[in-house]
């Protein structure tokens, strides 16, 4: 690729996950990078160094590259020195389950009439809104500015990994100027290329989410089958995933899944499904399936206490999964809501994601570390797979809870080691191991 393209200078509509993971990504690879927020009070965070999220690495590259990463709340420095804006605000779901899109729809009305500029849309759309805002611009006498759809796959908590080693990029687009420099601004990492119309580029991100988290809720059904029947999903999905066709990854089974992303996006692609007048009965299971996977846990805890009255319950962990301070759709929310209508009390800690947590949870009683947060307690519920809960003194645990009975929502612990250390252990589709 030519030193020019390579150079390329690109911005960032919308500076949260997707948005700063872009930035630091493009800045490592030598591109000035123009990022713009709406949030001021993020934008003058950022600027002072103090990043609003928390993603591995993620300071540190922006801190390696700041010479290269500007911020500000206005879009006309990023419009004077970008041709392309990567559009990277929030599409969250709405009561309908579609996808809320006012963000991408105040970015496009911002957009000035344009020959030179392009969208580069990062942020999960449902198929269709490329075109339709391709409409918008015509209508608008802005037909001059281009499309491209460029779907992000990173996962939270390995998001600059993904960005530099990404599986495949996918760029949907016209086959106009706009796409190839995408392409070219993608080329150093080497990764294999969709190239694609704009329809099917959107449908690649939505069909991915919706397919990982068909997985997730198939091994968690196997998961309660193995209960009802003795065998051990743990076992079952090793056996599984040793087959190429299957493959081991997200054959995890748990207390759900949740997120910014798949709840959402599941419920989106059923939602633009619907309203095509197409029924899409699989993901209507899927969804079904995880809802009440997150309940799971409530008939394990009365099993085995009886009523929960009274009841001190920790939840060890409350982000939607390790490495990120993500709280969006935690399966920790739900949880903690239905105990506490279940009369318990609810105690919790979590390495990262405790400020976000203590906005959404006003009820539960926070901890400065695990240990602390198991004093006293009847139950531990392990809800994110935290490395150091698995590294936890479980005997001095023992020693300072009331009760011993683990709930482990991630099989993530050694059920022979807590075991041995004076607990009940009951993982998800596992047989429950120590005293009744
Ligand atoms: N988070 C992920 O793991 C992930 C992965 C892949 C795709 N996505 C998709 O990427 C998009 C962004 O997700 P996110 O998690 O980064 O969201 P986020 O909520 O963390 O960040 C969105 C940012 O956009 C800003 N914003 C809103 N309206 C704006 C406007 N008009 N102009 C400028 N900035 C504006 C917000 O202030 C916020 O900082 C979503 O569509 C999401 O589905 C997210």
């Amino acid at each position: 690729m030519s030193v020019q393209s390579e150079r390329e200078p690109i911005a960032v509509i919308g500076t949260g996950y997707v948005g700063l993971v872009t930035a630091a990504g493009f800045a490592e690879l030598g591109n000035e990078v123009w990022c713009v927020d709406i949030d001021a009070d993020k934008i003058a965070r950022i600027q002072r160094g103090d990043i609003p999220i928390y993603e591995p690495g993620l300071r540190e590259s922006l801190e390696a590259n700041r010479e290269r990463i500007h911020f500000s709340t206005e879009l006309a420095p990023a419009l004077e020195h970008a041709r392309l804006l990567f559009v990277a605000v929030g599409t969250p779901p709405t009561y309908s389950g579609d996808a809320d899109l006012s963000a991408v729809h105040a970015v496009v009305d911002a957009m000035p009439p344009s020959d030179r500029h392009a969208l580069v849309m990062k942020s999960t759309v449902p198929v269709g809104t490329g075109e339709s805002i391709k409409r918008t611009f015509a209508e608008r006498g802005k037909g001059g500015f281009k499309y491209v759809s460029c779907p992000e796959f990173l996962k939270e908590g390995a998001a600059l990994a993904d960005f530099r080693a990404p599986d495949r990029v996918v760029v949907g687009d016209d086959g106009d100027w706009a796409g190839q420099a995408v392409v070219d601004l993608y080329a150093p990492l080497g990764a294999p290329l969709v190239r694609t119309d704009i329809a099917s580029a959107e449908m690649v991100k939505l069909a991915s989410n919706a397919f990982l988290a068909t997985k997730i809720s198939f091994i968690n059904e196997i998961a309660n089958v193995c209960e009802e029947t003795g065998a051990d999903v743990e076992e079952v999905a090793r056996g599984m995933g040793l087959d190429a066709r299957i493959g081991n990854q997200f054959l995890r089974a748990g207390i759900g899944f949740g997120g910014s992303c798949f709840p959402k996006d599941v419920s989106a692609l059923k939602q633009l499904a619907g309203n095509t007048g197409y029924h899409f009965q699989l993901l209507t299971a899927v969804i079904d399936v995880n809802e009440l996977q997150k309940r799971r846990v409530m008939s394990k805890l009365q099993k085995h206490l009886g009523s929960l009255v009274g009841r001190t319950v920790t939840l060890l962990g409350l982000a939607f999964k390790a490495q990120t301070d993500d709280m969006r759709e935690a399966s920790s929310l739900v949880l903690a809501a239905r105990l506490q209508a279940a009369g318990a009390t609810v105690r919790a800690f979590d390495p990262v994601a405790e400020i976000e947590a203590r906005r959404l949870m006003p009820n539960v009683d926070f901890s400065d570390s695990a240990l602390d947060a198991l004093d006293g307690a009847d139950a531990a519920v392990l809800v994110t797979e935290w490395p150091e809960f698995r590294e936890l003194d479980w005997s001095d645990a023992a020693a300072r809870m009331s009760g011993r009975l683990i709930i482990d929502g991630r099989n993530y612990l050694d059920p022979s080691a807590v075991v041995a250390d004076g607990f009940s252990y009951e993982g998800i589709g596992r047989r429950p191991q120590g005293a009744a």
